[in-house]
Order: structure tokens, then C-alpha cells, then sequence
């Protein structure tokens, strides 16, 4: 991932510079999801990947003609994993946005009354839930049945875990039901978890029993809920809180506070450290007192939430595709504790990248044992002066990998001496390199660097690449160490290659391995040979070429032969620069990265060999385009009497339009509200079709 020498401001950014910026925070954040939703394992904080989002947003907001097809802000989470079947929501399981910070609330608030047309006096109810740090569900009943129970997945399409939500003690299976119960279907939705006593408990059995321990209550709570085997004893220390709610037929509730009584009454759970507040006063308040209460709930919060309670009020705020503009996650300020630096290791990843990482002492932070820090980078230690024997106090937000926030300088040990970043790789002993704007060093060694060749070939059999199952982290590495798998290739050779060999130099031979288990291996291998492009080219593991960087690609080139062909042509660099940059999304810095590795010998000999073994198949669209704007360039002009500016051009964005504020020759419809002014004008002159605000509605309404 390309990384910047300083962090660039948004004041002074130039053009470019954010296209390249939301270029790489679309391919880190849509990383940091992957490691989130699938492998729940994170590797930074909610708070710091909140960062990172919040800091695509202000470089959208400024530079919105350069927001990408694969920005964050469209996406929730990450895709669903396949081995359970899929089930799609009928109504999109949506995220929140986040705030950290009192004042922040203010612009919510103002935010939701100029989108509705509000007085600045007019009190909006805020109802104030705790967030619970757990994993959102879906649960469908039919007249007070249960039928099917869901997780978010990508917020389309999640995995049903219904066998498993059943044996959660406070899941009704029935609601309870009086004569007056009319409600033929509701999607319920709420939050799984576990509470820190049941979390500690089952980590100390797990340790006991060798096992390796979970990082924190919600990784947990999702590794028992999406378990294929189920565990009753464990799944039956989970419990749940309801919060909303997917498609409701009927819909006889006109509030959230109206809601969460009913659901009440029908047996549901739902958090009892709940506020409907009348002003902003009221929410600070709430949020004290959930803050104050904290550390004596049974259970891990990360902030709370505010919505706004009038339903009739969410539906027209309605959403950005990733999060509703009626409700916003308050987040509490990270926890720390102080410890010890006893070692600084780095470690060597697929693209040669040296991450630096602080062993540390171990210590609880916010009630997890802590013994790891990212140092991030070099920079990062300089600027901290971070040295081994430290003293410093590390900081952990809500999930994953902590770091160190500062460094006690008073206990430092007298005789002390900075960090000196290696030269050279820890692994290989290549020379370490870091290029200008890059933030990181890289190992040199690239083919010739073991660590890197193997980091390249896990990622090659990985989920979301070839997604070879019974061909883990482990066997790779015992595989390289062998000899057997030095280059992808091997992968798909290596049946071959092991008839070639006597019986008792083969693959059943080798400790752990028999002849059932090399046998399904060799099946598992042979279902791989045909992948998608977009799956392929990900699976390279191109530096910088991510999923979503590689599905653009797919999108743009249709098949990989075609893509291919680019490269045997007699284009010049600049050209076929120019070319990737022509994508939506793919900025320069991709581009070469491409060049290099398709151009590079090396990998022209393994792809040579890799095509001879496999079928790459052409990319299929996922795209619906059922609205009739949908693609169009939209203009909104004069003052529309249904809905605010704001509300209509949301609107439209959501159906898949490009609403723009003048008119220009690629405008397609102009929406004219009372006094029009001279955007009509302008509009009859080119040509345009030209729609009155109610005319416009019904095209929609279809
Ligand atoms: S409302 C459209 N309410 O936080 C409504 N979410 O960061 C979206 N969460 O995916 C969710 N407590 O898993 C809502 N009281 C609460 C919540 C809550 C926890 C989780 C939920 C959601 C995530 C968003």
C-alpha cells in the first residue's frame, strides 16, 4: 500500500494528492473490513479505523467529484463467508457513522434539522442506547415464530446461524403473543454477545486445554456464533439486547421508544440503560451516565448510540448507503495502561514490507491481556523516540492490535540508546529500501526472500484468492521448508509431481500427513483450477492491488486476456499508465505497480506456468440497475416543495444517480422546483429533459 512520507493536510491537499490518498485509503480500509468481519482477527483499532474513515469522508466532502466507485462509504463490513448458506436481508443491515467527541453532536443534531427543513430552535427526541460491543443479527418471525436468524455480512447478504442463535437462553423462539398480536413478519434485529465473566471463563478453559484464547468478548461471541460445529455450552453463555428492526409488516410503531416497548412486551431483551432525551443537554447527560456506568456492566460497551426517534423522520432522512443519517455511534475515549517495551521485532510481509512491532510486558488494558504493539513504521518510533526498556503506556480501542500512545521519558533507563531501524531484512538479510513518499521500508530480497515468498504464497491459497481450504498457513510453510511448494505453480503440479516419485518418498510419507488426507488435499486442489479474474489477479498479490482494486480492473477489462494483451503490445510505460488511469478508482501509483509486476520476468515464467494449470474465467457484473435515473446526471434547481435540496438529492444518490450542482453538457435531467432562475434556461438550450417536481417523483415512484 502506498503510504505517504508525511501525513498530507486536507487544507493544502492538492487535486492529485487526494485522488491518490482516497485511492489508498479505499484499498487499507477495505483491508482492515477483511480482517474485521471475516477473519475476525483486526489488526487496528476501532478507533483508528474510524480515523481512517472519517478521514475519507472530509477528503470526499472537499474533492467529491473524486469519490470512487469502490469508496468505503459505500460498503458495510465485509463480504459473508461461504460455508454457511446466505441469507438476504430484505431490508439492508446498515452501520453507523461514529463521533468521539462531544461537540460533535451539535453537528449531528443541526445536520438532521437542516436535511429536514427544521427550525434551529426545534427540539428533536434523541433516544440514547448503549452500544454494545458485540456482532449484529437478524432474527425473521412469522406470526411469532422464529424462522430464520442472520448475521450482517456485508449488510446484503449474511450467513444463517440459525442453529446456533436458537441455543442463545434469552433468544425467544416464540414471541409472546396475546390475542391483540397482529404482527405477521418482523426481522428483529440486535446484538449478540458475551458478558466479561462468561468471556473469562472460557478463555481459561481454552487455555487450559491448549487452545488458542480469543482476544476479547466479541471475537469471542462471533467465533461461537458462526461456528459449523456448534457448541452448546458455549453458544448458551451468549445473550443477546434488541435494537431495531429489518422488514415489519404491519409497521404500527411511529417511534424507536414505541418500538422498544412493544418488542418488550413480546419477550424480547432489550438494554434497560436506555434515554429518551428532549435536548441536547438531556443526550450529554444520558451519555455520562451510561459512561459512569461502564465498568459495572457485565458487559463490553464502546459508546452508545443516538437516534432520532420519530419514524416518520427516519424514513425521510433516510441513509447514506452505508450508514443512516438518523442515527450516529458517540464512541468513549480509548483505555491505556503502562508497561514495558522488553523487545522491538520487525516483520517481514508479502510485498516486503518490515513492520515493526513492540513485545511487550504483558499487561491488562480495559480488561485484555496485552503482550503486542504496532510501532507502524520508522517514522512512527522516531517520532516517539520508543526504545526497548521503556516505559510506556499503551492504548487500546474497543478490538485489536494496541499501540503505544507515549513514552514515559522520566523512567527510562540510564543507559538507553534509540532504536536503530534494521538495514537489512531480519529474514533474508537483503538490503532494506525506502523509496521517496513511502512511509515504509521493504525488504529487497523479493523472489530470493523466503519470508516474503511464503507470506506471498499464503496469500495465493487465502479465502478470498484460490481459497484452497485444506492448504492452511501451516502446510505452506511445511511445504516450502520441503521444497515441494517454492512458486505458485507447484500448487497445481504437485500431484503430478508426487506420482512421479517412488512410494516412499511421497507426500503420505510425511509426519501428520496420510494417504486419506494427501488424497483429499490433491481433490481440494483440483477444484481450484478455474477462478474468477477478479480472484485471480487478487491472488498475485500485486502490491497495492487489493479486492476491490482488482474487481475494478475486472470490471474495466472483462477477461484476463484481454488484460493480458496490454502488456504484449508495443505500448509504452506512459501509455499504459495513462491507460489504468482512465479507470475510475486507479490512480498512477497502482498503475506502475501493475507495469512492474506484470513486466517483471520472473513473474512472466510463473504466469506462463500457472495459465498452463488453471482457467481464469470473465468477470460477472453484480450490479443492479433497476431505477430508471439510475447512471443519470441529475440537476435540482429552484425550491422543491416535498423535500429539502438535500433530501432529494440523497434520494437520488441512493437510486444511483450523479447529481451535480450547475448544468453542463452531460447533464441528463433537470428537476425544477418553484423559481427555477436560469439553470432552466440554460437546460432548454442544451437540450436537456426538463421534469417538474411532481413529474419527477412519479419517474422514481416506478
Ligand atoms: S443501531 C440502522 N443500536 O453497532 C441501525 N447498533 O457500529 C444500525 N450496535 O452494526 C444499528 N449497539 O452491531 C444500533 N443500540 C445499538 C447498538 C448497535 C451496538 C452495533 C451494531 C451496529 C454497529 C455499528
Amino acid at each position: 500500500m502506498g503510504t505517504h512520507k508525511k501525513k498530507l493536510l486536507l487544507e493544502s491537499m492538492t487535486e492529485s494528492e487526494a485522488k491518490l490518498e482516497l485511492e489508498r485509503l479505499a484499498s487499507l480500509i477495505a483491508e482492515h473490513d477483511r480482517l474485521y468481519y471475516q477473519e475476525n482477527e483486526p489488526i487496528i483499532s476501532d478507533y483508528e479505523y474510524d480515523l481512517l474513515r472519517r478521514r475519507n469522508s472530509n477528503i470526499e466532502e472537499k474533492f467529491s467529484h473524486l469519490i470512487r466507485l469502490d469508496s468505503p462509504r459505500f460498503k458495510v463490513g465485509a463480504e459473508p463467508l461461504k460455508r454457511f448458506g446466505k441469507f438476504r436481508h430484505k431490508v439492508p443491515m446498515l452501520s453507523l457513522e461514529n463521533i468521539f467527541e462531544e461537540s460533535q453532536i451539535d453537528v449531528f443534531l443541526n445536520r438532521i434539522k437542516r436535511f429536514l427543513g427544521l427550525g434551529a430552535n426545534e427540539e428533536i427526541q434523541i433516544v440514547v442506547e448503549p452500544k454494545v460491543d458485540g456482532l449484529s443479527f437478524s432474527a425473521r418471525y412469522h406470526d411469532g415464530n422464529f424462522i430464520i436468524g442472520s448475521t450482517r455480512g456485508d449488510g446484503i447478504e449474511g450467513e444463517d446461524i440459525s442453529e446456533n442463535i436458537i441455543n442463545i437462553p434469552n433468544f425467544p423462539k416464540n414471541l409472546k403473543t396475546a390475542s391483540s398480536f397482529k404482527q405477521k413478519v418482523i426481522d428483529v434485529r440486535g446484538e449478540i454477545f458475551m458478558t466479561k465473566e462468561k468471556f473469562i471463563e472460557l478463555n481459561n478453559n481454552r487455555s487450559s486445554m491448549g487452545e488458542k484464547i480469543f482476544s476479547n468478548p466479541r471475537n469471542a461471541a462471533a467465533g461461537a456464533i458462526r461456528a459449523i460445529k456448534k457448541d452448546i455450552s458455549v453458544l448458551s453463555s451468549l445473550d443477546i439486547f434488541c435494537y431495531s428492526w429489518g422488514e415489519a409488516e404491519p409497521m404500527t410503531w411511529a417511534s424507536q421508544e414505541e418500538y422498544l416497548n412493544k418488542i418488550l412486551t413480546w419477550g424480547l431483551p432489550v438494554n434497560p440503560l436506555t434515554f429518551v432525551c428532549n435536548s441536547f443537554q438531556e443526550v450529554v447527560d444520558a451519555f455520562k451516565k451510561i459512561l459512569e456506568k461502564r465498568d459495572s456492566l457485565s458487559y463490553e460497551i464502546d459508546g452508545v448510540v443516538y437516534k432520532v426517534n420519530r419514524i416518520d423522520w427516519q424514513n425521510r432522512l433516510g441513509s447514506q448507503s452505508r450508514a443512516p443519517r438518523w442515527a450516529i455511534a458517540h464512541k468513549f475515549p480509548a483505555e491505556q495502561s503502562e508497561t514495558i517495551v522488553e523487545l522491538i521485532e520487525i516483520q517481514v510481509g508479502r510485498t516486503g514490507v518490515l513492520t515493526p512491532v513492540a513485545r511487550l510486558k504483558p499487561v491488562f488494558v480495559g480488561g485484555v491481556l496485552v503482550s503486542n504493539a504496532t510501532l507502524h513504521n520508522e517514522d512512527e518510533i522516531n517520532r516517539k523516540d520508543i526504545r526497548i526498556g521503556d516505559t510506556v503506556i499503551v492504548q487500546r480501542a474497543g478490538d485489536v492490535i494496541p499501540k503505544i500512545s507515549s513514552v514515559s521519558l522520566d523512567l527510562r533507563p540510564k543507559n538507553s540508546t534509540p532504536y536503530k531501524y534494521p538495514k537489512n531484512c531480519p529474514v533474508c538479510d537483503s538490503t532494506a529500501v525506502r523509496k521517496s513518499g513511502e512511509s515504509v521500508w521493504r525488504c529487497s530480497g523479493g523472489i530470493f526472500c523466503p519470508a516474503q515468498t511464503v507470506e506471498k504464497l499464503k496469500h495465493f491459497v487465502s479465502r478470498h484468492a484460490f481459497d484452497i481450504e485444506g492448504l492452511g498457513a501451516k502446510h505452506i510453510e511445511e511445504f516450502f521448508s520441503l521444497g515441494i511448494i517454492v512458486r505458485p505453480d507447484d500448487i497445481f503440479k504437485i500431484q503430478r509431481q508426487d506420482n512421479k516419485l517412488p512410494s516412499n518418498k511421497r507426500l503420505k510419507n510425511i509426519e501428520g500427513w496420510g494417504e486419506k488426507s494427501v488424497q483429499s488435499l490433491f481433490n481440494m486442489i483440483e477444484k481450484r483450477r478455474s477462478i474468477s479474474f477478479e480472484r485471480f489477479l487478487y491472488a498475485l498479490g500485486i502490491p497495492q492491488v487489493g479486492r476491490t482494486t482488482a474487481r475494478l480492473i475486472a470490471e474495466n477489462y472483462g477477461s484476463f486476456d484481454n488484460f493480458l494483451n496490454l502488456f504484449n503490445q508495443d505500448i509504452d510505460d506512459k501509455d499504459l499508465i495513462r491507460n489504468f488511469e482512465d479507470i475510475d478508482g486507479i490512480g498512477s501509483s497502482v498503475a506502475k505497480d501493475l507495469i512492474e509486476f506484470f513486466k517483471d520476468k520472473n513473474n512472466k515464467d510463473i504466469l506462463d506456468s500457472l495459465l498452463k494449470e488453471i482457467k481464469v474465467s470473465s468477470y460477472k457484473s453484480l450490479f443492479s440497475k433497476s431505477s430508471e435515473i439510475y447512471g443519470k446526471n441529475i440537476v435540482f434547481t429552484g425550491s422543491l416543495e416535498t423535500m429539502t435540496r438535500e433530501e432529494a438529492k440523497a434520494q437520488a444518490q441512493s437510486l444511483g444517480a450523479k447529481v451535480s450542482s450547475s448544468i453542463s453538457a452531460r447533464t441528463e435531467i433537470l428537476v425544477i422546483g418553484l423559481n427555477p432562475g436560469s439553470k432552466l434556461n440554460k437546460a432548454q438550450n442544451l437540450k436537456i429533459k426538463i421534469l417538474a417536481e411532481q413529474e419527477y417523483l412519479e419517474v422514481i415512484k416506478k
